[in-house]
């Protein structure tokens, strides 16, 4: 499988404060809500990225499609470097790239039709034909059925919303979908249909996902790889299967203790973690996460840890990992 996206060492800043405060409190103007980020997305791949609300995963969402610019580091896709895309390529790159926005109704103008609003993609893009048949074709493709089309968005459901949603991420034909909490806000049984929509659409089509969800679940059935984010970095990244049998961070394993586990038998000591995620505004010394892990020693609090592997795909950041035995007891 060859690279459709690639990030490497990604940072991304976004403003603190007023210029006079700054200014008066000698203060850093900027504060980076996500550092040094690395991954790469392979053609037809889903990765899914996890961690705590402000851990910075829109942010990387919005970099990616061109809403907000990279401090440093560098993005590409298929092979071009897109870091510094002006307007008129990112035009071009949004036929390749789609988003699913994390509110699916509100995303939705109220005022459009279905039919619109599937077919609202290749308007922006200048493209012809007859907008009936591809609204018709489109909502078939996410299994509504075409009378749908009349229909104003306060008359669906969140489900039908939602899919609603992937029509128009699927309307330019894109290589790559990058998903915001698919199924915040929807019924377990309306969670699936949805996840399942994604994961057939990405058999057929051969579409890569980047998936953004506080669900784990989500990310266990749909996701090749997963990466979890805290304070803005990767902490771990891996293969999904790996990490869920044996993470290496004490972070991603505190956060699969938490997951409500349906075999009971497969179910894991729960790891309560003590106290919030810091603020990536004033950002602890040493390891970030020091001040709320369980396995923390002197070292954590003064020394950030290097990025160390457990296999040549599955990375962490921590100086007593979990994975293997080398704090020796
Ligand atoms: N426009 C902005 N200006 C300043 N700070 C911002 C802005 N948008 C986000 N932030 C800050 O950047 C950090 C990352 O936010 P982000 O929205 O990316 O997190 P998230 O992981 O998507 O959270 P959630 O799970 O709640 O959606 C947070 O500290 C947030 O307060
Ligand atoms: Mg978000």
């Amino acid at each position: 499988m060859s690279a459709l996206l690639e990030v490497e060492n990604l940072c991304i800043r976004y403003p603190s404060m007023g210029r006079v405060r700054a200014a008066l409190t000698g203060a850093e103007r900027e504060f980076d809500a996500v550092a040094g980020v690395s991954f790469t997305l392979d053609k037809g791949q889903t990765l899914g990225l996890v961690g705590e609300s402000g851990s910075g995963k829109s942010t990387v969402a919005r970099t990616l499609i061109g809403l907000k610019r990279a401090h440093s580091g560098t993005i590409r896709f298929d092979g071009q470097d897109i870091t510094q895309a002006g307007a008129r390529e990112y035009a071009r790159l949004r036929r390749e790239m789609a988003i699913m926005w994390q509110d699916p109704t509100g995303s939705l103008s109220p005022r459009l039709t279905v039919g619109s609003l599937v077919t609202e993609p290749l308007r922006i893009h200048g493209k012809g034909g007859d907008m009936r048949a591809e609204a018709t074709r489109l909502l078939e493709m996410v299994g509504l059925p075409a009378h749908f089309a009349s229909r104003f968005p306060h008359q669906l459901s969140g489900g039908q919303a939602r899919r609603v949603g992937v029509a128009r991420a699927l309307a330019l034909d894109p290589r790559l979908i990058i998903a915001d909490e698919p199924t915040a806000g929807l019924d377990m049984s309306v969670q699936a249909e949805v996840l399942n929509l994604l994961a057939e659409m990405q058999a057929r089509l051969g579409i890569a996902i980047l998936v953004i969800t506080h669900n784990l679940n989500v990310v266990r059935h749909i996701t090749d790889r997963m990466a979890i984010m805290y304070l803005g970095r990767f902490v771990e990244q891996g293969p999904t299967d790996r990490i869920w049998s044996a993470p290496c961070h004490p972070y991603t394993e505190a956060l699969l203790s938490a997951n409500p586990e349906p075999d009971p038998d497969a179910a894991r000591a729960r790891i309560t973690l003590e106290g919030e995620m810091p603020s990536p505004r004033s950002r602890p010394a040493g390891c970030e996460f020091h001040g709320r892990c369980p396995r923390a020693r002197e070292i954590c609090a003064s020394e950030a840890p290097d990025v160390s592997r457990q296999t040549p795909d599955h990375a962490y950041t921590c100086h007593f990992p979990v994975c293997t035995d080398a704090s020796g007891g």
